[in-house]
């Protein structure tokens, strides 16, 4: 079975604002298109072909098979933790949660911003629900996924350089503010929090 790229929620201009028309298609384009074309290469024929990308992250040894199947995983989880008009306040209890472990939503947004520019590997910062129910944030490489923790992926942000250089450049700070400010989609992250 062939894997195939899931349908954005919303227009590749529908961050425009933030991402250009063209990078946006760069990235989601070629990138995860890369990454989805290189593992269904590697999963043809192999004992994982029926199974869906989150069995496979979860049953297959660690090795390109996995590797790339988080990647593909990852870049859509990235995708659905955006919306046009996003960035504003989660509320209910998921805003509860935030508050609990950070005291405010600006001190959310400030020990975000402060641990995904430090992420310096090429990969992922990533909002996870523990499993007693608090939050905390994760830095992990590019194919490390919380699938294979016992936490449960909240949002994340791709921090590699492919995601922000066109517009941002070495603004590594500017693209984790705009995506908190502007970007992120806290309704997908209430519902993976409920
Ligand atoms: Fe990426």
């Amino acid at each position: 079975m062939e894997h195939s790229l899931t349908d954005l929620p919303y227009t590749m201009d529908g961050t425009a604002a933030h991402m250009t028309q063209s990078t946006f298609e760069y990235r989601c384009g070629l990138h995860h298109l890369g990454y989805l074309n290189n593992f269904n290469r590697l999963n043809k024929g192999s004992a994982f072909e029926r199974l869906s990308l989150e069995t496979i992250i979860l049953i297959a040894p660690a090795g390109d098979i996995c590797k790339a199947a988080s990647q593909v995983w990852n870049h859509t989880f990235f995708w659905r933790s955006m919306e046009q008009n996003g960035g504003g306040i989660p509320d209910g209890e998921l805003a509860d949660a935030i508050n609990r472990k950070w005291g405010s939503f600006d001190e959310f947004k400030k020990a975000f911003q402060t641990i995904a520019v430090g992420n310096h590997s090429s990969g992922w910062t990533w909002l996870v629900k523990r499993a007693d129910g608090s939050l905390d944030i994760d830095n992990m490489s590019e194919e490390g996924t919380p699938l294979t923790t016992t936490d449960k992926p909240l949002l994340c942000i791709d921090i590699s350089e492919h995601t922000h250089y066109p517009e941002y450049r070495k603004m590594r700070t500017k693209f984790v503010e705009t995506f908190l400010n502007k970007l992120a989609n806290w309704d997908f992250a209430a519902k993976n929090f409920a």
